[in-house]
């Protein structure tokens, strides 16, 4: 058996064996679709659930926690982002923009207000205190102090990463595994510097060999994964475990909403694009008709994170509201098309499936 091969399924067994996983699928942290059932019917199905706990007090995040927990899942991932410096936007801008926004629904007088999001400290105390096997970080890496924290208390760090540098800082700063997010990915962009977020995007094929000759330390591949053949590649590539967002967002139990759900269904490669205009960090979003007029050469530049982010807090509600995906949130990975309608339990077996029957001669 050749060394490399032998080396995919160790590298595979020993990552399911260490959290107790039957088959090497995390669900993305998904900030804003908290949804405990898919949690628990990955977990069920022998994968990994996990919920992004951004925009969630710490009740809330305990109140997640116990609800899966009630539902006898015992492995799960929290994840936070990396609080940044708060951008400010100047008046005659932010005047600029709301006109901008007022053509797509009234904008909020108080665009602060709703910027606003919990105390992050208190966020990571609460992850601390549901202590789950894996608390993940996006945007940046954990204070040392909590490092040690979660350490002491047996917790698996897992960065998310989107190149070789950040890998490189991530492991140096202790952490024991990594997500390496290619810019295929759906959702906020995980770099370190958000202003560089165009500059670096790596796509995973190049990624994933680079990560994982880099450091020692386990890599999930993240990013434009949604069926058995994204799967088998990431494995054979580098990738210990691999995690999917919007290979799940059609799943029933996701609960997004149905016009969203159906623009994945319509959205080819193309379709998306990584833009700052729903919160001035950069995101890949589908390419819908607010979209495309805020990146259009004249529209005003999108306000800093999170100050854009309260300005189209209400557009986002009308748009939820009215069932009108061009104006929602559409967050979305290039591999959006090939998300299944199906229950998530059903699609974790479905795709490992798949992704072990390409991988047989490797696997065996
Ligand atoms: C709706 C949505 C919300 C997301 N929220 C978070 C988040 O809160 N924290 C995080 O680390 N990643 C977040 N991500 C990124 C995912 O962790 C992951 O990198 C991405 O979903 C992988 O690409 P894919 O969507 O093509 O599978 C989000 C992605 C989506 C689609």
């Amino acid at each position: 058996m050749p060394a490399t091969t032998l080396r995919l399924r160790q590298r595979v067994e020993a990552f399911c064996s260490r959290f107790g996983l039957r088959v090497p699928i995390l669900l993305a942290p998904m900030a804003g679709v908290p949804a405990p059932p898919l949690t628990i019917a990955i977990a069920h199905a022998g994968g990994l659930g996990g919920c992004g706990v951004l925009t969630m007090l710490p009740e809330e995040i305990l109140r997640w926690s116990k609800s899966v927990r009630a539902a006898e899942v015992k492995a799960f991932q929290l994840n936070n982002w990396i609080p940044e410096t708060a951008g400010q936007c100047d008046p005659r801008q932010e005047g600029v923009l709301r006109a901008f926004l007022e053509r797509w629904a009234p904008t909020d007088a108080c665009a602060e207000m709703e910027a606003a999001l919990p105390d992050f400290q208190a966020q990571c105390e609460a992850m601390l205190t549901v202590r789950p096997p894996i608390i993940s970080s996006v945007m940046g890496l954990y204070p040392s102090s909590y490092v040690g924290e979660l350490k002491k208390a047996g917790v698996a760090w897992f960065a998310t990463i989107s190149t070789v540098a950040e890998a490189r800082q991530a492991e140096d700063a202790g952490a024991d595994g990594l997500i390496a997010q290619g810019m295929e990915a759906g959702g906020h962009r995980g770099c370190f510097d958000a202003r560089a977020a165009e500059k670096q995007l790596v796509g995973l094929v190049a990624l994933l060999p680079a990560v994982t000759d880099a450091v020692r330390i386990p890599v999930v591949a993240a990013g434009g994964l949604a069926d058995g053949r994204g799967i088998a590649a990431a494995l054979l590539l580098g990738a210990a475990a691999v995690q999917i967002g919007t290979g799940f967002l059609r799943c029933p139990e996701a609960h997004i909403h149905r016009a969203w759900a159906e623009a994945i269904a319509r959205c080819a490669p193309e379709d998306t694009l990584v833009s700052r205009v729903f919160s001035g960090r950069a995101g890949r979003s589908i390419a819908t008709d607010y979209v495309l007029a805020a990146t259009a050469s004249e529209a005003p530049q999108p306000a800093p994170y999170p100050v854009q982010r309260g300005l189209t807090a209400s557009m986002r509600r009308a748009a939820q509201r009215e069932g009108d995906v061009h104006r929602m949130q559409a967050w979305a990975g290039q591999s959006a098309r090939l998300a299944r309608p199906i229950p998530a339990g059903r699609l974790v077996g479905e795709l490992w499936q798949e992704a072990q029957a390409l991988l047989s001669d490797a696997w065996e």
